[in-house]
């Protein structure tokens, strides 16, 4: 088993940081480095199995739908669903749109109430905010608490028999702490709402479970658990899908059309129209494999160890402040936001980039969560199974000489 100080053979698995032995990648949570595993998944189908889904006879063509399907069946098993519940879309983001235009479209009323929280990614924001102005309904934002985790008890209180649609983070791509979902969920399917969680962070950290969350729509995308760009998965209860209207309109999500109108195809299909994202799904499925393989008990200590000392060494460093709770605590995910007094965020990354350290700065596209935390940017490290403790302390000096650069 690797420790946080050996992932060298963990980084062998990835070429991108094996050509790279000096670079410290610490931006994990905007998109995860892709393993051998996954690249080679894809190059053998465009080599052995390429052509087009679903829409001809010949060996080929049945050969690559084979896989595309057998990857949708790899992502049901994932999350505890049924094939005909997952959707493949290009990414969180327009799976979310999906929901927030198909179910949203169709439920949401004039009055109705769409409850998202503070620390949602504007991926999980803009789409409610302009269905609420769409239909005339109102967006509730629940609050924070000041430590930036959600306001669970007025969250609670926020849901009404007005509420259609409640849209949560399982995780904060900001702070790191998973949002505590099954009361949420239990009171908003108990006034009739349905609930939508944004599983793009979590999903990489921690073993879904559809059923066992009792979710009805859930999100990610593949790019972020080490597989492709371009692909994303939308999970949803099959009676949901049944009655919504197709997102998008075109080739294959239909099965008969006329001059004037057209007759559906089944589920999921009725949501996917154009040539969809074949080679990403199946390297997709190869992601799931991967991390799988590494096993949810080694990455969850892999990365609670790394966090922990993380947050240990960063404490100790003077005019350094971690948003959200500064000390660690068991589930916290290897996401941590922080700020360093005199540096601007951006100079700090461009300064850790000249010693070969890549990490993320901005508002981190959750803007109205750092706003209501008083900060208009912040500096952001993540980590995954393939970081060091070597890389941590990289990272240290590194903001210890940005400071000295600034004379802070
Ligand atoms: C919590 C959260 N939700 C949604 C997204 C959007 O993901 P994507 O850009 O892959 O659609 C992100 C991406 O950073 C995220 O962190």
């Amino acid at each position: 088993m690797n420790s946080p100080n050996n992932t060298n053979t963990t980084r062998a698995e990835f070429p991108l940081l094996a050509a790279n032995p000096a670079l410290a990648y610490l931006d994990n949570a905007a998109s995860t480095q892709k393993p051998k595993t996954v690249l080679k998944a894809m190059d053998a189908f465009y080599c052995t199995s390429y052509a087009n889904v679903h829409r001809s006879v010949y060996d080929l063509s049945e050969r690559a739908t084979a896989q595309y399907e057998d990857a949708r069946g790899r992502v049901a098993r994932f999350l505890n669903a049924q094939p005909q519940e997952i959707v493949f879309t290009k990414n969180a983001t327009e799976a979310i749109n999906l929901v927030a235009y198909s179910f949203g479209g169709g439920e949401v009323r004039e009055g109705d109430e769409v409850l998202v929280s503070i620390l949602e990614h504007h991926a999980n924001f803009l789409p409610w905010q302009r269905l609420c102005a769409r239909k005339k309904a109102r967006l509730v934002v629940a609050p924070a608490n000041a430590d930036g985790t959600l306001d669970e008890t007025s969250a609670l209180a926020l849901v009404s028999p007005r509420t259609k649609i409640v849209a949560l983070t399982a995780l904060s791509n900001v702070i790191g702490v998973p949002t505590p979902l099954a009361r949420m969920i239990e009171r908003a399917h108990q006034h009739g709402a349905r609930v939508i969680i944004d599983g793009a962070q979590a999903v990489a950290h921690k073993r879904i479970d559809m059923r066992a969350m009792d979710a009805d729509f859930f999100v990610f995308s593949g790019h972020k658990i080490f597989g492709p760009a371009g692909i994303g998965v939308l999970a949803a209860r099959a009676e949901l899908l049944e009655t919504m209207q197709p997102f998008i309109v075109g080739g294959e999500m239909v099965k008969t059309v006329f001059l004037d109108n057209a007759e559906w195809n089944d589920i999921p299909w009725k949501f996917e129209a154009g040539t969809p994202p074949i080679a990403e799904a199946i390297g997709l499925k190869a992601a799931l494999d991967f991390i799988e393989s590494i096993g949810w008990q080694r990455l969850h200590t892999h990365e609670q160890t790394l966090t922990e000392y993380a947050l240990e060494r960063m404490r100790a460093l003077k005019g350094v402040h971690i948003i959200g709770p500064k000390t660690f605590s068991s589930g916290r995910a290897p996401i941590i936001s922080f700020t360093v007094n005199g540096v601007h965020p951006h100079d700090l990354a461009s300064i850790l980039n000249e010693r070969h350290i890549a990490i993320r700065s901005g508002h981190f596209c959750a803007q109205p969560f750092l706003n209501a935390l008083s900060y208009s940017a912040a500096a952001r490290a993540s980590f995954t199974i393939y970081n060091t403790r070597a890389e941590v302390d990289a990272l240290i000096e590194g903001i210890a000489a940005a400071q000295k650069i600034f004379r802070v």
